[in-house]
């Protein structure tokens, strides 16, 4: 294969992933402080990140998740306090069971569940945040584009 070959479908892989949309909810409290010392630290997100800053992953609804997806986000997740660790007691075991709802919707029609994920890290824990955003880069980087029709 010519070495321009390989550098015109690396550009077209880049562009392809430049296009792809992920929808962060970040909890203000741990996901959002975890998300600062990241960018105190200066690491990037991978450029299909976008983030939602919300009070709590429990002000999330089902109806948030895949409205992001019927939008045009090819995969959504939510990053919140650990379990037992929600600053609103039970946010984040609420979302939880919407995340699994959601994503047993989504299976039911045929549509990758892995498209919606939870996460949850401590306010400390920035390698934690980045790791998510990570994951979630790659599993919908692996996946074809969401069909809407
Ligand atoms: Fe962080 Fe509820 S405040 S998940």
């Amino acid at each position: 294969m010519s070495e321009a070959l390989v550098e015109e479908q690396a550009q077209a892989a880049e562009t392809e992933d430049a296009e792809r949309k992920i929808i962060g909810f970040f909890c203000r409290e741990c996901a959002y402080a975890a998300a600062d010392a990241t960018g105190n630290a200066r690491i990037s997100l991978p450029p299909t990140i976008r983030s939602v800053l919300v009070p709590c992953t429990g002000r999330v609804s089902p109806l948030h998740l895949l409205k992001a997806l019927a939008d045009g986000a090819d995969g959504v997740y939510l990053a919140g306090c650990l379990v037992g660790q929600c600053h609103y007691r039970e946010g984040n075991l609420h979302a939880i069971d919407r995340v699994e709802f959601a994503r047993a919707l989504l299976q039911s029609v045929g549509v990758e569940p892995e498209r919606v994920q939870m996460f949850t890290m401590s306010a400390a824990d920035s390698p934690k945040f980045v790791a998510a955003a990570r994951k979630m880069h790659e599993t919908i980087s692996n996946l074809p584009p969401l069909k809407r029709k």
